[in-house]
């Protein structure tokens, strides 16, 4: 589509179930975008392609909803306060995407401690974070980067 400006703008939701067709048009996209003098589309920022606020609650909403079915994780959540685990979780991917918020939460080490997670676990919890991001119909850029910016934290999660 075309901006008031007359610069074009993805629109990611198409071809979702073509990836291949997605990233050969996203490219015709990228060249058509440069040739125009318009670069903008490949800077906004992560906060906003996942939705924005509205967006990051969906997504977390999708997340325990996956995680309440999930029978390698559910039980450590037994004990947990959800309705605090997914106000902190959407203030920590809101910080950590760029967005207007702060994490007050604990440190991951902190969070974990004492909750012995297996590597098994964190793949496990790992993939339900990416069938909610489907399902919410995030854009596939936008989920690698999220998934690229929680990697760093399984030493913190796992064996505590
Ligand atoms: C990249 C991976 C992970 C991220 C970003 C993450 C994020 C978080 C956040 C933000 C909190 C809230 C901390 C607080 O309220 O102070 C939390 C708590 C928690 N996480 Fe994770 N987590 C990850 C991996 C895991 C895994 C793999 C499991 C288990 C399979 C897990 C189980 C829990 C549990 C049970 C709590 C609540 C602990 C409590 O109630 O005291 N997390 N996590």
């Amino acid at each position: 589509m075309n901006t008031a400006s007359g610069c074009a703008v993805s629109e990611p939701r198409s071809h979702r179930a073509f990836p291949a067709a997605a990233f050969l048009a996203s490219v015709a996209l990228a060249v058509a975008t440069i040739l125009s003098g318009c670069t903008s589309m490949t800077n906004e920022p992560l906060f906003e392609r996942l939705g924005g606020e509205s967006g990051l609650e969906a997504l977390a909403d999708a997340f325990l909803i996956r995680l309440a079915e999930d029978e390698v994780v559910v039980a450590t959540f037994d004990d947990t306060d959800i309705d605090q685990f997914r106000g902190h979780l959407i203030d920590q991917l809101c910080e950590l995407s760029g967005g207007p918020c702060t994490y007050e939460g604990r440190t991951m080490a902190e969070a974990h401690s004492g909750l012995n997670i297996s590597p098994k676990q964190f793949n496990s919890l790992v993939e339900d974070l990416m069938q909610a991001m489907a399902d919410v119909d995030i854009p596939l850029g936008a989920r690698n980067e999220l998934l690229g910016m929680l990697a760093p934290m399984y030493h913190d999660t796992i064996g505590g």
